[in-house]
């Protein structure tokens, strides 16, 4: 009974709200519709009632059933038919322009308003944040760069010679012998020395582009977030404290984390810094190094005046660690499933 008078309420509401046919003739079939109206399912109901029950319940049903219809009836002669059902969004004749819709049905204001999902941010946005907000903290700016770059920017200018491994056609989308999809941000330090003096401090994040089979761990596209410093006194120690600190504010002052040597061409000495896992155990998380003096010098800046240190991490794989996500291909997938649990 009382579902009965929700529904007519309900769409009497509906029905007196609605500004076109279209809008009017869904109302109608979303309640009095044959096979899967509103109406409809309750009245599939009745014939489990005992007979007294039925008696009431039917009759109340049935003048729900008409008064329904009749103000569906009312409502299609008070709305202006010059509304077309199909052409709803055409615009109107200068004699039509002022149509007036009114209806005698109640309108009822303080009805409930039926709340619309609206979206939010996608969890790579909300890391790719987060570390911009750590380190403007930490006063750096954040810029942006190409995705299409110059084999020149993308290795040659960090000293990744022609017989590089990762110049390796395999690894690397070529657009032509001297552009491609950049394979890290790192080209950004040269691009933003070359147009900046000292001191410097950015961030740079984007889009990355590999030749790998997708699978759990890697996508041919994913993002990067390249930060580079240069300064008169710039020192190892800065950089291990500096992504000390960015890794405790990301992961909490308890998280553990470990830098040990590397290799890359155009920081020496190079480090890698792992963060501890309590199911994964030590997760690569990032590279960093003392940005090679030939480096510098491709970037216009003097390598006897002026050190630099810079750091390259993957949101993506911060964001796994700190969601738990045990697949990369979730954030790239747009499944609503697993978007709306952030
Ligand atoms: N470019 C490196 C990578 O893609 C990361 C890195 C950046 C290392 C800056 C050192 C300095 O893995």
């Amino acid at each position: 009974m009382q579902d009965l008078g929700k529904i007519e309420k309900e769409a009497l509401i509906k029905i007196g709200n609605a500004v076109n046919l279209r809008e009017l003739e869904e109302i109608r079939v979303f309640y009095l519709g044959r096979k899967r109206g509103e109406l409809t399912k309750i009245s599939s109901e009745l014939p489990k009632l005992s007979t007294e029950d039925k008696r009431k319940y039917g009759s109340l049903f049935n003048s729900l059933k008409h008064r329904l219809e009749s103000a569906v009836e009312e409502k299609t002669k008070i709305l202006p038919e010059k509304l077309p059902i199909e052409k709803t969004s055409r615009v109107p004749e200068k004699s039509e322009a002022k149509i007036e819709v009114y209806s005698t049905l109640p309108f009822d204001p303080t009805a409930p308003v039926v709340a619309k999902k609206s979206g939010h941010h996608h969890p790579l946005t909300l890391i790719v944040e987060e570390v911009k907000e750590i380190f403007h903290y930490l006063g750096f700016s954040c810029v942006d760069g190409p995705e299409v770059e110059l084999d020149l920017y993308n290795f040659q200018k960090l000293l990744i010679g022609k017989d590089h491994p990762a110049r390796d056609v395999q690894q690397t989308y070529y657009i032509n012998d001297e552009l491609l999809l950049r394979t890290h941000t790192s080209p950004m330090q040269i691009r933003y020395m070359e147009d900046h003096m000292p001191p410097i401090r950015i961030i740079s994040p984007g889009r990355t582009y590999r030749r790998d089979m997708p699978d759990a761990t890697h996508l041919p596209n994913f993002l990067q977030i390249e930060g580079l410093l240069v300064d008169t006194r710039a020192t190892l120690t800065d950089l291990l404290g500096t992504l000390d600190f960015f890794v405790k504010r990301m992961f909490g002052d308890e998280s553990k984390v470990r830098f040990y040597s590397h290799h890359f061409p155009y920081t020496e000495p190079s480090v890698e810094v792992e963060l501890y896992h309590e199911k994964a155990g030590w997760i690569e998380i990032l590279g960093a190094g003392m940005v090679h003096p030939d480096v510098l010098r491709n970037g216009g800046i003097d390598p006897d005046k002026y050190r630099g240190w810079a750091f390259g991490m993957g949101p993506d794989r911060l964001a796994m660690l700190k969601y738990g996500i045990d697949d990369i291909r979730l954030l790239y997938s747009g499944d609503l499933r697993f978007l709306e649990q952030f």
